[in-house]
């Protein structure tokens, strides 16, 4: 199995193994990212909603091209910028790679950057993002699919 059939039999089945520190990003309840658990995406509960990362991309993109995409923490139900309690960071993983972490400073900065950035292969990507809330800990956005032509 060559390694791009292997991400996306990984993405596939739900089990996503190893590059930058995440172990798996399957089941949300056993899985964990550096020691800290993960918490899976979330819309049914106002609880889930302030902390669930919404990302916005277009869902085709060019091979090779810089393309915008948007990670909202608060997109559903907004969250509390306080210095006692909020979004610490945000990051962007195309397939298993990080692609860009965004630091957030409470009460001065909101949870919602956009990030420039590029996939030289054509075919498909998943696009995820991680939000980390310094009370209530680490949550996974729901995975964007997107088509590189
Ligand atoms: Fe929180």
């Amino acid at each position: 199995m060559n390694r791009r059939k292997f991400i996306q039999t990984a993405v596939a089945s739900g089990v996503l193994m190893a590059a930058n520190g995440i172990s798996s990003i399957a089941n949300a309840d056993e899985t964990f990212f550096e020691g800290t658990p993960i918490f899976k995406p979330d819309i049914k509960t106002v609880h889930g909603k302030k902390h669930t990362p919404f990302i916005d991309v277009p869902k085709k993109v060019k091979a090779g091209e810089f393309f915008d995409v948007r990670v909202i923490t608060g997109y559903y139900h907004p969250h509390p910028n306080k210095v006692e309690h909020y979004i610490q960071w945000s990051s962007l993983y195309i397939d298993i790679f990080e692609a860009g972490k965004a630091n957030f400073k409470a009460t001065v900065s909101n949870p919602d950057v956009i990030f420039k950035v590029k996939i030289d292969s054509k075919g498909k990507a998943i696009l995820r993002a991680f939000s980390y809330c310094n009370i209530h800990g680490l949550w996974l956005s729901f995975p964007k699919e997107i088509e590189v032509i």
